[in-house]
């Protein structure tokens, strides 16, 4: 870069203002830029366009946030940014601007869990287990999802993946969600708050401030509650986890893409249940700059490995929506994971598609998913929705990595596919070319995670994805 020391000087004028008023939508308005060193310096792009720079979007190399004070730009015709663009590229290719776009702020809705009747249980199979390694967890016998005594083979299957030793240790999950209650007992000691971030308030830690910020802490309990004597036990509870708060209001594309890359060289999963609105009418994908921060993940992520991402199927199935038109769930880089509920069955809410990987467990039939709850020692038996499905494979995936950190983000979704289970009844599997049955509802089925850790064990990694472009093909 040619002026390191101009953008220093911004860097240091920007670090007195505080993050929230570096980030207010009501005084400024907001661009992306992706400046194009080449060519000219990014004061000069600046000072060209007639804005600040703010930050750097995230993890995007040379993606700039920058802004204009609204009354400024109040006074001209339209978009005065976007006017000395146009301006300036019509005088010259050479601007030093890749690309700019407007920031606006959009809602993204999470997989919330469906109320339903509720039956109790009571789980002789897991008092055993419990008395075995000695976890002392008051509501683990409730935890179907780990231990089915009704329907025993309708589990995660996690406990032999215990007895072989691994419970998450090292593996760090990221709940890209509403907030993580990190001052739970049954979360505390597995939180890290390096790795954490509040996008919607621009604080450093994800506090659930708004009534119904319960949904992230629910699912991290899911995942990394501890073994202790709160709540529940998560599925890989030995593990670390980060909260990033995204859903408690509308958030930009460039905060969006910031989050998914937050803590990438040392998170390894990426947990979302959230995405586009359920009800059937909205076709929505990730934006250019949410796109770049996917491939940013997969590509850089982990040491070279990757982010793994964990993206909920959706429950808008009733209202007849369905995964393939969320650009989230359809991308080829994330894990898509629908409903199944814990007599083996498709939840009515849990979207079908193409798109689905595999199925997790989640609520349906009566029953829900037992977790800690928002609260110093809170615990909630309403969790559900593909919102709980998704960190119920994120638990799995955790243990896998545990046992093979030197797994890519290829080699997770290889051993998803040739390691679910099938279920449900035979009419909605369909053999594909490859020999291997699928279902729209169901992806190549359930994941179990003794299955998936033993492969994973003795699994030969993956060749790099490649891609072939055939001559009529216009891309
Ligand atoms: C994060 O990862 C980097 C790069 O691998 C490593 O140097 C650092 O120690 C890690 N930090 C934590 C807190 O794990
Ligand atoms: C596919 O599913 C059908 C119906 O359940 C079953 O009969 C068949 O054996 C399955 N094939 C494979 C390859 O799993």
């Amino acid at each position: 870069m040619r002026t390191p020391f101009a953008f220093s000087a911004i860097c240091a004028v920007f670090s007195l203002v505080s993050a929230s008023s570096r980030h207010n939508y009501n005084t400024h308005n907001y661009y992306v830029v992706e400046h194009d060193p080449e060519y000219a310096s990014l004061t000069e792009v600046a000072s060209s366009l007639g804005v600040e720079v703010v930050e750097r979007v995230g993890e995007l190399a040379d993606h700039w946030l920058v802004r204009t004070r609204k009354g400024l730009e109040g006074r001209e015709e339209g978009d005065g940014v976007l006017k000395r663009h146009e301006t300036l590229r019509a005088r010259s290719a050479e601007t030093g601007i890749k690309y700019l776009s407007r920031q606006s702020l959009r809602q993204r809705t999470k997989r919330a869990p469906i109320l339903e009747r509720r039956q109790s249980d009571d789980s002789d199979g897991a008092r055993a287990v419990a008395e075995r390694f000695g976890i002392h967890d008051p509501l683990f016998p409730d935890q179907w999802h780990i231990i089915n005594d009704e329907e025993p083979i309708h589990s995660m299957n996690v406990v032999p993946v215990w007895e072989m030793g691994f419970t998450g240790k090292g593996i760090i999950s990221s709940f890209i969600d509403d907030g993580l209650d990190y001052t739970s007992v049954d979360l505390k000691a597995n939180f890290v708050a390096e790795f954490s971030h509040d996008y919607n308030d621009h604080e450093d830690l994800p506090t659930p401030k708004l009534g119904d910020d319960t949904h992230g802490t629910r699912c991290a309990g899911q995942v990394g509650a501890g073994k202790n004597t709160a709540c529940g036990i998560g599925i890989a509870y030995d593990s670390k986890v980060a909260g990033v708060r995204i859903l408690s209001g509308p958030i930009s594309d460039a905060d969006e893409a910031a989050a998914l890359n937050f803590g990438y060289h040392n998170v390894s999963l990426y947990s979302c249940s959230w995405g586009p609105p359920d009800n059937g009418m909205v076709m929505d994908g990730p934006g250019y700059l949410i796109n770049k921060a996917v491939l940013n993940g997969i590509n850089k992520g982990r040491g070279g490995k990757g982010s793994v991402f964990v993206f909920a199927a959706g429950n808008g199935a009733a209202s007849g929506d369905q995964c393939n038109f969320d650009g989230y769930t359809n991308s080829i880089y994330s894990v898509t994971v629908a409903a199944v509920d814990h007599k083996g069955e498709r939840p009515y809410y849990s979207e079908a598609c193409t798109a689905n990987l595999i199925a997790a467990y989640s609520s349906g039939n009566g029953k829900r998913i037992v977790t800690t709850d928002k609260g110093t020692n809170k615990c909630t038996d309403t969790h559900g929705g593909t919102s709980a499905a998704a960190p119920n494979a994120v638990g799995v995936f955790a243990l896998a990595l545990e046992a093979r950190p030197d797994l890519t983000w290829r080699d997770i979704q290889h051993l998803c596919v040739e390691n679910a289970r099938q279920i449900g009844d035979g009419e909605e599997w369909q053999l594909t070319a490859a020999g291997r049955n699928y279902s729209s509802n169901f992806g190549y089925g359930a994941l179990d995670a003794t299955a998936f850790v033993q492969a994973a064990q003795k699994w030969k990694l993956v060749k790099p994805q490649t891609r072939m472009h055939t001559k009529n093909d216009p891309n």
